[in-house]
């Protein structure tokens, strides 16, 4: 089975993804943080893509299509996989769909995790990020165990350049802007699918889980 995840950042996309990645036993893609690995290993792309991230500006098209077409042609994706963070654009869909269409895979639906902008404030500004295993907390919805520290595997914690007050305004405009038109792009595909973001993590994911097993049927 293979998902897209839309939403607005801090929509919950990478904490769904990995727990259903988890559930079903399928890769979990996520731009954002092959990106941010990127950056950290300081490759060629991964310099050019920073300048962009911290201004909350999407990395171009050509890039990310590049990361995509050879990631979903691993071996381990051809069971599935779920994209957290991809397509971002009508480009970057326009390309899934001709990598899938040669790989001989399809989509099985876009599923769009709606949340208000208000609470788009609210996650990000509180969000902690792993900086060891990439996990995600939030310092009152999901906080850790222990403060500063990572549950999983004790790495600290450390608040991500692009959740700055500044920025998330900014890639707010730029997903109204930018990536809001895929949500009428898989309408018109027919495979788009509507979830409330806003509601608990545990009750999100039920909700996720009701639809991917729609799907296996
Ligand atoms: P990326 O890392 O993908 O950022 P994003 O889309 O802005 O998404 P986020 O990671 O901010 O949010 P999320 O929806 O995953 O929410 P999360 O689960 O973390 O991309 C970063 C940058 O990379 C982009 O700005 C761009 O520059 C570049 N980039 C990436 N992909 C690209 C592409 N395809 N094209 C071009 N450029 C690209 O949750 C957020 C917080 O809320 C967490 O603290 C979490 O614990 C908490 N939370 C989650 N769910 C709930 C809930 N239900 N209730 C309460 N709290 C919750």
């Amino acid at each position: 089975m293979r998902f897209v995840l839309l939403g607005p950042p801090g929509a919950g996309k990478g904490t769904q993804a990995e727990r259903l990645a988890k559930k079903y036993g399928i890769p979990h893609i996520a731009t954002g943080d092959i990106l941010r690995q990127s950056v950290k290993d300081r490759t060629k792309s991964g310099m050019l893509a920073k300048s962009y991230m911290d201004r909350g500006e999407l990395v171009p098209d050509q890039i990310l299509i590049g990361i995509i077409r050879d990631r979903l042609s691993s071996l381990d994706c051809s069971k599935g996989s779920i994209l957290d963070g991809f397509p971002r654009t009508v480009t970057q869909a326009d390309a899934l769909s001709s990598i899938l269409h040669r790989l001989n895979q399809k989509l099985d639906g876009a599923i769009n995790l709606e949340l208000p902008e208000e609470e788009v404030i609210a996650r990000l500004s509180g969000r902690r990020v792993c900086r060891s295993c990439g996990t995600n907390y939030h310092t009152q919805f999901n906080p850790p165990k222990e403060g500063g520290k990572c549950d999983k595997c004790g790495g600290q914690l450390y608040q991500r350049d692009d959740d700055k007050e500044e920025a998330i305004q900014n890639r707010l405009k730029v997903y109204q802007r930018q990536t809001e038109p895929l949500i009428k792009y898989y309408k018109k595909e027919g495979l788009l699918i509507s979830v409330d973001g806003a509601k608990e993590i545990s009750t999100v994911f039920e909700n996720l889980c009701e639809i991917v097993e729609g799907v296996k049927k």
